[in-house]
């Protein structure tokens, strides 16, 4: 094998399609029995690649594994096994661990490794060298060994591997240029970072920029609302500025398996100093508190029409992270569901990407028909900002709608009454 990925997730699998693409001769381990079965039966778990483009993997010679013998003669490994909290908030390097030691038994030299998941500075270094060393050989001298972050962006129409450009950290020179050109071969630019930490890094810079970014507009948020201005209307007014501004929006809190999570694994490090990364830890309490708000604003609408929360019929649009896939990790929506239903609400949802939605091991029923969902609820509440949930439909059958997304801030005042933003 040219290549073998060793997680196919997210991440995992959009890279097995650009190195098939590119000719390369591609592997894939997995541990999970149902990932490995679908895509050797050309079915896709992942938003981003297309059944079709599965069984384009497959004729090209991908070959999918739960058996580590898939590693044999790779010329060139990629750890892509997701990097959670551990209960106590800290890094959970469990898969990364486990990964690296599979490598280690299969090592050959010459050999690229690369670990793309998201980790924080040292890891490559100080955690997967010393493993990986343990097959007998040396890192930077008998095989190459970098860190190269994924920033890939699910669902995004524009940006993807191909024309994403990509970091690469090496261990030494030799294994910086080694994985450039591994990269280099279906990846249109490669920028060399200085070493494994600094692409490591740079990848929680990026990640902590955002989540930073949405905790000041959220916070933001709360306190425009109670002063009477319109934030999504200051926000559309600073971002004509064609220099130093970037426009961020508010929301009902983070989600994804990025931004609620990698600034954790930078806040973990900086506290190994002795000292907490403030912005971080700010940023992550204004973000978590969302949820929360939400719920109270929501009260308030109802309360404003003479509504208790209690039996109040609420439909809750879209229950994934983010717009237009399927991905629910760390929704909001979850959290805003667990409180109206403790206060009684009777909730349904709507989501074109979702069929089943569990909140706590209970169902909560889905609405099929979005015009019917809308006409009939007491409250609906937008959590997420799906293509379909354009304003005109919303505002034309909803009775009552909270807008967390910005959705209807364009809105004619005759439906001014019914509609209100977060
Ligand atoms: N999803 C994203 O948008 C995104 C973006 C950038 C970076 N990342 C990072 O990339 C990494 C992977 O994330 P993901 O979203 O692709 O995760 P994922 O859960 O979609 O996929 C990971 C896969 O790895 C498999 N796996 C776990 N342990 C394994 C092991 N020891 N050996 C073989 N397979 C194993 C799992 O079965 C799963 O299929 C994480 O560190 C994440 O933070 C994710």
């Amino acid at each position: 094998m040219d290549l073998v990925v060793i997680g196919l997730g997210y991440v995992g699998l959009p890279l097995v399609r650009e190195a098939c693409r590119a000719g390369l001769k591609v592997g894939g381990l997995d541990l999970d029995a149902r990932v490995v079965a679908g895509l050797k039966a050309g079915l896709s778990h992942v938003d981003d690649v297309s059944p079709a483009e599965v069984e384009d993997m497959l004729a090209a010679g991908f070959t999918p594994s739960r058996e580590e013998p898939v590693l044999d003669g790779a010329r060139t490994v990629v750890i892509c096994v997701p990097t959670p909290l551990s209960a106590d908030g800290g890094p959970d390097l469990t898969a990364v661990r486990k990964a690296a030691q599979t490598v280690a038994r299969h090592l050959e030299p010459g050999t690229l490794v690369v670990l793309e998941s998201t980790t924080y500075p040292g890891t490559t270094e100080e955690v997967v060298a010393p493993i990986l060393e343990e097959s007998g050989l040396t890192a930077g001298a008998e095989f190459h060994l970098a860190f190269s972050p994924e920033r890939i962006d699910p669902g995004n129409p524009v940006y993807g591997v191909k024309n994403t450009p990509k970091i690469v950290g090496g261990m030494t020179p030799g294994c910086a240029q080694a994985a450039a050109g591994f990269y280099g071969k279906f990846v249109e630019h490669v920028v060399q970072a200085k070493g494994t930490r600094e692409a490591e890094m740079a990848k929680l810079l990026e990640n902590t920029y955002r989540h930073v970014n949405i905790a000041l507009v959220n916070e933001m948020a709360v306190f425009c609302h109670e002063l009477g201005i319109d934030l999504w209307d200051a926000i559309g007014c600073a971002a004509t500025k064609p220099f130093g501004f970037q426009a961020f929006y508010p929301g009902p809190g983070v989600g994804g398996h990025c931004i609620p999570i990698d600034p954790n694994y930078l806040s973990y490090k900086v506290r190994s100093l002795g000292y907490p990364f403030r912005f971080v830890e700010l940023a992550q309490e204004i973000n978590d508190r969302m949820p929360r708000y939400v719920v109270e604003r929501a009260q308030a609408l109802l309360n404003r029409e003479g509504r208790a929360m209690k039996n109040a019929k609420v439909l809750l649009l879209g229950v994934t992270y983010k717009a237009d896939i399927a991905d629910q990790r760390e929704s909001p929506a979850r959290p805003v569901a667990r409180r109206l239903r403790k206060m009684g609400a009777d909730l349904t949802f709507h989501d074109p990407h979702v069929e089943d939605w569990e909140v706590d091991g209970v169902a909560v029923p889905r609405a099929r028909v979005l015009y019917t969902a809308l006409a009939e609820a007491d409250l609906v509440v937008v959590l997420t900002n799906h293509a379909e949930y354009d304003a005109d439909t919303l505002t034309r059958h909803a009775r009552l709608l909270f807008d967390t997304r910005g959705r209807t801030r364009m809105v004619d005042e005759s439906a001014a009454e019914r509609v209100e933003l977060l």
